[in-house]
């Protein structure tokens, strides 16, 4: 039976709206906004204006492109929280709008769920992926989160670990804003380091106790060294970079691996899989594939373009939701700050 979810995604910086039709994806479209670049980071206040600006082309966009039309989706999917008040507020009044005049049903998401199934969509024209394992352990790492989260069923989440202070996504960004690269300088340092030595320079690394990260002393480490040696040679930056950037990567990698290993051997699961925007590493992505064969982990990557933000992830968890029942009514409100329990 044809059954369509339509997903409304506006959490952060990219509008997004998608349709999909049990675990098979019709339609993604996704709206990144070139707008916060050359701010170095993203500004809400300008996020909000190009979410007003996009929704609506975007959500014509996916219904479009899945051949459907608005009377034949069984419910609308949309991102709850976390993510900045104002652009959020933008795709919840949206869908709100839309449930009342079409009189189909809302389902309010939690954007860090979404990621969470990223891996379970099965892409346009695509089979179905195969049937997903539980328990699984995700390690989600995005420009505003990173966790490493026990998944026991498509609705059922436990934080087992996260980060006391900056993200992983944020270490890559402030590294980069320090060597000069506009925001977000994760996929650019990525692309440098493959040119660099690894080895080439050490900083620090947190001793942190648990299943818990911090990525606050690396870019304190980082900016220091690079101040320190630009003050003996002005265009060491230049000189350096792939360097830099090669070894800067190798430290992140090393400790999101470090604590993966720890994670897997507290919980003695070996199913692991990578998700949000640094998920598309791939750095990352092959040593966890070494990592994997090293130590007999079976490891799922997302494709690349379901670890950013997406609405098709939202849809998926949409789609959960409706088979369980779990609606939302027009009271809803976004949260900047939500519970990661709150389903
Ligand atoms: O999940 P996402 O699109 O947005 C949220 O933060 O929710 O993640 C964005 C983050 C940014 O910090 C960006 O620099 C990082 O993901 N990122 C990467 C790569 N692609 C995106 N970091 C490292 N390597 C990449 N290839
Ligand atoms: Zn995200």
């Amino acid at each position: 039976m044809k059954e369509y979810i339509l997903g409304i995604e506006s959490s952060c910086d990219d509008t997004s709206a998608a349709v999909i039709n049990n675990h098979k994806l019709c339609s993604n479209i996704i709206s990144t906004q070139v707008i916060h670049e050359k701010y170095g980071g993203v500004v809400p206040e300008l996020a909000s204006r190009e979410h007003q600006k996009n929704i609506i082309p975007v959500v014509k966009g996916a219904l479009h492109e899945a051949n459907i039309s608005l009377e034949d989706i069984s419910a609308i999917a949309f991102t709850k929280g976390p993510g900045l008040l104002g652009s959020l507020m933008v795709g919840v009044s949206f869908a709100k709008s839309l449930s009342i005049s079409t009189g189909k049903p809302l389902i309010g998401v939690n954007h860090l769920h979404g990621h969470l199934l990223a891996h379970t969509i099965a892409d346009i024209g695509e089979e179905d992926v195969p049937q997903q394992d539980f328990p699984f352990l995700s390690l989600l790492i995005s420009g505003g989160h990173t966790m490493i989260v026990k998944v026991t069923d498509y609705l059922k989440y436990e934080i087992i670990g996260q980060t006391i202070d900056d993200a992983a996504g944020e270490a890559f960004d402030k590294c980069g804003k320090v060597l000069g690269f506009n925001y977000p300088a994760g996929p650019i340092i990525d692309e440098l380091s493959k040119k660099g030595n690894p080895n080439a320079f050490t900083f620090g690394k947190p001793q942190i106790k648990d299943l818990d990260f911090s990525f606050s002393g690396l870019k304190t480490s980082f900016l220091y060294s690079v101040r320190d040696n630009i003050k003996n040679n002005s265009s060491f930056i230049e000189e350096q970079k792939y360097n830099l950037a090669a070894s800067l990567q190798k430290t992140i990698i090393d400790i999101l691996l470090d604590k993966l290993k720890e994670a897997v051997k507290k919980t003695q699961i070996p199913r692991l899989v990578i998700t949000g925007g640094v998920a598309a590493n791939d750095g990352l992505r092959s040593a966890l594939i070494d990592y994997a064969e090293k130590y007999k982990w079976q490891v799922t990557l997302p494709k690349k373009k379901f670890t950013s933000d997406n609405a098709a992830m939202i849809a998926k968890v949409g789609w959960h939701k409706y088979k369980n029942n779990m609606f939302d009514d027009l009271s809803i409100t976004p949260k900047a700050k939500i519970d990661f329990f709150d389903v």
